[in-house]
């Protein structure tokens, strides 16, 4: 097992080297630096279009994610779906990853220590991927990516910038929809954001 601080420079060495998503897929399916990935049955990279104007992070893959290879295939699918329908937007006209990309077991929350190895590899999937606009969702990922240190229920619906590496976007944090199967009566704030992304990507 490789020290945490040495695996996230490797990680960082790793990501820089990757001049497309298809190279920083494969390099991710080398990469020996994270623990999760060996209580993984597999890496769990992107769904939707790269080069899609909005991306969507989710936080990291849970049981039916990590049995797919997809993000957001479990529970949360049908409620994710459903809000970008209600915007005019599916799974073709978005792309989708989470800060970690292997599954915690037992679907904990990763460790600070683990996101922060994974965290090269995200950023450099966003600037690989290009969108306009960045969504986190939830907490975790919203902290993780935006550096905010204010809970969700504080930060979201607000835009935020985002330097991608290439450029400065736009992005904003909202609810996960794990956290809205559990608590329906914020449905109506993620709503809200959504329809603010909505006209981000209009304008
Ligand atoms: N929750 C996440 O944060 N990501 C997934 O891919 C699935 C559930």
């Amino acid at each position: 097992m490789v020290a945490p601080d040495e695996a996230a420079m490797a990680a960082r060495d790793a990501a820089k080297n990757a001049k497309s998503l298809d190279e920083l897929r494969a390099i991710l399916e080398k990469f020996n630096g994270c623990a999760l990935k060996a209580t993984a049955t597999q890496l769990v990279f992107a769904d939707g279009t790269p080069g899609a104007k909005v991306m969507f992070v989710g936080e990291a893959p849970g049981r039916d994610e990590d049995i797919e290879g997809l993000p957001f295939v479990g529970r949360s699918r049908k409620l994710l779906d459903r809000m970008l329908a209600a915007v005019g937007l599916d799974r073709t006209s978005v792309y989708i990853a989470n800060i970690v990309p292997w599954r915690p077991p037992g679907n904990r929350t990763p460790t600070p220590q683990e996101s922060q190895i994974c965290l090269p590899f995200i950023l450099r999937q966003i600037e690989l991927a290009d969108p306009d606009i960045l969504v986190c969702l939830g907490g975790p990922s919203a902290q993780t990516l935006l550096g905010i240190k204010e809970g969700i229920t504080k930060t979201r619906g607000r835009w935020f910038t985002f330097n991608t590496g290439k450029r400065e976007i736009r992005a904003m944090p909202t609810f996960h929809p794990a956290f809205l199967l559990r608590s329906p009566l914020q449905k109506r704030f993620a709503w809200r954001d959504f329809l603010a992304i909505k006209k981000a990507l209009a304008g």
